[in-house]
């Protein structure tokens, strides 16, 4: 599909579902309640994965509302034009998702007592996962090829401008009460664990057979299988299912089945100098 991203405060958004004006009243009038659970990432971290969750913890492990209202309702985007209209009809304590960047984040947050679950990925995986999705998902540009796509992603040249600078933007906030961090590759080593400490940051108090339900029912298997979340019954404006699925792989370390040893050293470089500064070790560095 062939448009230009416009930008917002420095960050890259496409039009169908973002505009500027849509970005500043989330930023400035949007009202974050104290009792809201906000799933932040930067795209493919895992963002659907850790809805699920929330949503089964929400209705203390009865699969019911997952199986049968859309995960997008569920838990909407609240910069999207579509999620700001989906956000009226949900119940709380709402959960609500985002893909913003720190400094554009709605500024009510921060003085409310609301809760942010920021899901971090390894960008190598986040990146192959970013290049299948954004040839199905049309609010992205179409990669032109591996190479250069991942030139893009490098640079913060696509939409959610860099996953550095997310990255380095929320990192402000890790020693926050309110803000906790979990990763895609802690969700697949120890399910259960993140669960248990999920209801923990939020306050939720589950017995072991509830913590295990939620397991099952958030797994990659049942998910893929859940027409409700698996994004099958995404519109063709938004999704086109003739090029993929959205639950693709679902796994840790794909990433070495599509780069090169060539692209994966200049990755590790452009890593290492963006994220110099920053004193985190991250789960997937070891
Ligand atoms: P892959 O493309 O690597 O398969 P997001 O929700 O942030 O868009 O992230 C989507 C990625 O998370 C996709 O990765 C998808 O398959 C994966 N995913 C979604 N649900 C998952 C689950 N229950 N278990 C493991 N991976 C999951």
């Amino acid at each position: 599909m062939a448009f230009d991203y416009f930008l917002y405060k420095g960050v890259k958004f496409s039009p169908g579902s973002y505009s500027e004006e849509l970005l500043n009243s989330v930023e400035n009038e949007f009202q974050v309640l104290d009792d809201d659970v906000y799933i932040v990432t930067y795209p493919k971290s895992g963002t659907n994965w850790l809805i699920e969750i929330l949503s089964l913890i929400k209705k203390d492990a009865d699969p019911n509302w997952v199986n049968s209202v859309v995960i997008w309702l569920r838990s909407p985007w609240i910069e999207t034009k579509e999620g700001q209209q989906q956000i009226k009809d949900v119940s709380r304590p709402r959960v609500l998702t985002s893909h913003l960047p720190f400094h554009i984040f709605p500024k009510s947050f921060f003085t409310s007592k609301a809760k942010i679950i920021y899901v971090m990925r390894n960008p190598k995986d986040i990146f192959v996962s970013l290049f299948f999705f954004a040839k199905i998902i049309c609010h992205y540009k179409d990669p032109e090829s591996f190479e250069q796509y991942l030139e893009d992603f490098l640079q913060g040249n696509i939409l959610y401008n860099s996953w550095f600078d997310h990255v380095k933007g929320w990192m402000q906030m890790k020693d926050n009460s309110n803000f906790f961090i979990v990763t895609y590759e802690e969700l697949h080593q120890d399910l259960r664990g993140c669960i248990t400490r999920i209801c923990k940051f939020i306050g939720k108090e589950l017995d072991d057979a509830k913590i295990d339900l939620i397991a099952k029912h958030s797994s990659f298997e049942v998910m893929k299988e859940n027409k409700m979340s698996n994004y099958s019954l995404g519109t063709k404006e938004f999704i086109d299912h003739t090029k993929g699925s959205f639950m693709r792989k679902g796994m840790a370390g794909d990433w070495k089945n599509h780069f090169t040893v060539a692209q994966s050293e200049h990755f590790d470089r452009v890593y290492q100098e963006k994220m110099k500064d920053l004193n985190v070790k991250f789960f997937w560095e070891g």
